[in-house]
């Protein structure tokens, strides 16, 4: 195992900005067909997607990927050509592998993102517009969409409780953007299991900052999202942020 390779290894010298992504789990809802970010989009794996997008964000110094543990190795071996990056084995809960990442990003990088590598095409305008907010003073930072469905809640026998006001809510994407500091503090107190940081930054009782997502940042989870995303590969000009990112 590889814990702590290429731990110095730099994107761009300017970056103020220290990615972490999780990449080990296995994707189970996506079907039979080994580790989620390893799976393919037209002919390259998620993480390769994902990655790319990162490098190509002037504010990402680093990045750590935390890999299925048997698969150190030759996650290393695959992202090697696309960008200089660490890779460290993720542990069974992804905030065990993000826990894993953080530990080897250099205490002197002030701000950390998280990124999910099955997000594999969030563009790299959402990249810096989190990382502006979070350099620009927020502790904490998410990039949100507005919810287009009718939320109803229900009781356990799936009978309508009530209908809920959509207005005040948030679908939630990745990076989510965190002072250091911040993030070190929140995973050292999180006792129960959480789906995403910021929701242990929340528990801190430390405010979360929303920025516009993008709908090019959707979590590949089902077969029908890989069927989308190879749909948005062949967009000539997918992300309507870039020329003002
Ligand atoms: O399963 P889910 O889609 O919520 O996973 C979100 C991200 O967390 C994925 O990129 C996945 O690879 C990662 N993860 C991880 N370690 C785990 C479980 C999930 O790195 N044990």
């Amino acid at each position: 195992m590889i814990a702590d390779r290429d731990v110095t290894a730099q994107l761009h010298a300017r970056g103020d900005v220290a990615v972490v992504v999780p990449a080990a789990g296995a994707g189970v809802r996506l079907g039979p067909g080994g580790p989620k970010a390893l799976r393919l989009l037209e002919g390259e794996p998620l993480l390769v997607h994902a990655v790319r997008r990162l490098a190509a964000a002037p504010s990402v110094r680093l990045i750590v990927v935390a890999a299925p543990p048997a698969d150190v190795d030759a996650v290393h071996a695959l992202l090697a050509p696309v960008a200089p990056v660490t890779v460290v084995a993720g542990g069974a809960e992804r905030q065990e592998s993000v826990a894993a990442a953080l530990a080897a990003v250099p205490e002197e990088v002030a701000i950390v993102l998280v990124h999910d590598a099955a997000r594999c095409l969030t563009p790299p305008s959402v990249i810096e517009r989190v990382a502006a907010a979070v350099r620009e003073g927020a502790d904490a930072v998410i990039p949100v969409l507005p919810v287009v469905d009718t939320i109803k809640e229900v009781d356990g026998d799936d009978i309508v409780l009530g209908t809920v006001d959509r207005s005040a809510l948030r679908a939630v994407q990745t990076p989510q953007g965190f002072r250091a500091t911040m993030l070190r503090a929140a995973h050292a107190a999180a006792a129960d299991s959480h789906t995403d940081d910021a929701g242990a930054v929340e528990k801190l009782g430390i405010p979360v900052r929303c920025v516009p997502g993008s709908d090019l940042a959707l979590k590949i989870t089902r077969p029908i999202d890989l069927a989308l995303a190879t749909h948005l590969l062949a967009l000539p000009d997918p992300d309507p942020d870039a020329a003002s990112a």
